[in-house]
């Protein structure tokens, strides 16, 4: 049950883990994510589903304190005590046209199997993706065996264009019509993404503070279009142009204090 079958470093700060979890790989969707704990007295963290098969799902984790330092302390052979899911709304795929999948950083990762799945429907699909530097990229192949192109952003010229995943939007949107954009990263980067955007629809996957990841915290709740919403059961994905981005970014910090409490080394 739940076992690590594949550990893999992508870069300095990705490390992806292929899991064994046959009934959530057999109803997961694009743009769902799972709940993992590590041990008992852990707490449950939401991870992406970032590609999976008939048995395993997959998942790429970026270590920023206590529980995703545990979960990359794991080894091939061991096994998660607790994996729920799959949860959360899958995206939406239909043939819109051409699709830009914009990602940046981890956001790389969840954009995959949604890019898969709009050209299986159809659809022109063209990938934007940023790092910091050309080291930070993972998965630009089998994005190009995905998509007609991929235009790679760093901020430092490393790779592809010296500016950020905007700009690589725009060199897009100038040269062709773009029917539908999806955005995945941190969230001021999904929200410049919906503003270079325009008027485009342009879908982002919101990532707030989510507890039960089931809809009845009320942790991870959002405005979007004047109504609240649960991230974790109404998304995590949403259309960006709807989104109250100023009260989701103040909220996001509301935590800070007891989260960097969280980094210090415990016993
Ligand atoms: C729908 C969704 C999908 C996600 N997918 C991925 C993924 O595929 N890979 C990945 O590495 N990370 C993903 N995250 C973020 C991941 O859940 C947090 O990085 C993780 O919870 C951090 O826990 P920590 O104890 O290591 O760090 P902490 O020190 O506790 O927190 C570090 C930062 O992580 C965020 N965070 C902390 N706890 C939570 C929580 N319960 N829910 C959401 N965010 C939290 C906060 O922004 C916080 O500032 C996702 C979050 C959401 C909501
Ligand atoms: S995480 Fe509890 S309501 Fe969404």
């Amino acid at each position: 049950m739940n076992k690590i079958i594949k550990k893999q470093q992508l870069n300095a700060t990705n490390i992806l883990l292929q899991i064994n979890a046959e009934d959530i790989a057999k109803k997961a969707k694009p743009g769902q994510f799972v709940m993992l704990r590590v041990k008992e007295e852990g707490e449950r963290i939401p991870l992406t589903i970032a590609d999976f098969d008939e048995n395993t799902i997959t998942i790429v984790l970026q270590v920023v304190g206590k529980s995703s330092q545990e979960i990359a302390a794991m080894d091939e052979g061991d096994e998660i005590l607790d994996l729920l899911g799959p949860l959360g709304t899958p995206s939406e795929i239909e043939n819109y046209g051409t699709v830009v999948m914009v990602g940046g950083g981890l956001g790389i990762a969840p954009c995959y199997p949604i890019a898969k799945a709009m050209k299986k429907a159809g659809n022109k699909v063209i990938a934007v993706l940023g790092a910091r530097n050309k080291d930070l990229f993972f998965w630009t192949e089998e994005f190009g065996t995905v998509c007609k192109e991929v235009l790679l952003c760093t901020d430092d010229g490393s790779a592809g264009i010296k500016g950020l995943v905007t700009d690589g939007l725009k060199i897009i949107i100038e040269k062709e019509k773009v029917d539908r954009v999806v955005a995945i990263g941190p969230m001021i980067m999904m929200k410049f993404v919906t503003l270079a955007a325009g008027d485009i629809p342009t879908v982002v996957s919101l990532n707030p503070i989510m507890v039960d990841g089931m809809g009845m915290c009320g942790g991870c709740r959002v405005n979007v279009a004047g109504k609240v919403k649960f991230a974790c059961v109404d998304g995590p994905e949403f259309i960006g142009q709807d989104v109250d981005w100023n009260s989701l970014m103040n909220r996001a910090k509301a935590y800070s204090e007891e989260e960097h409490k969280c980094r210090l080394p415990r016993e």
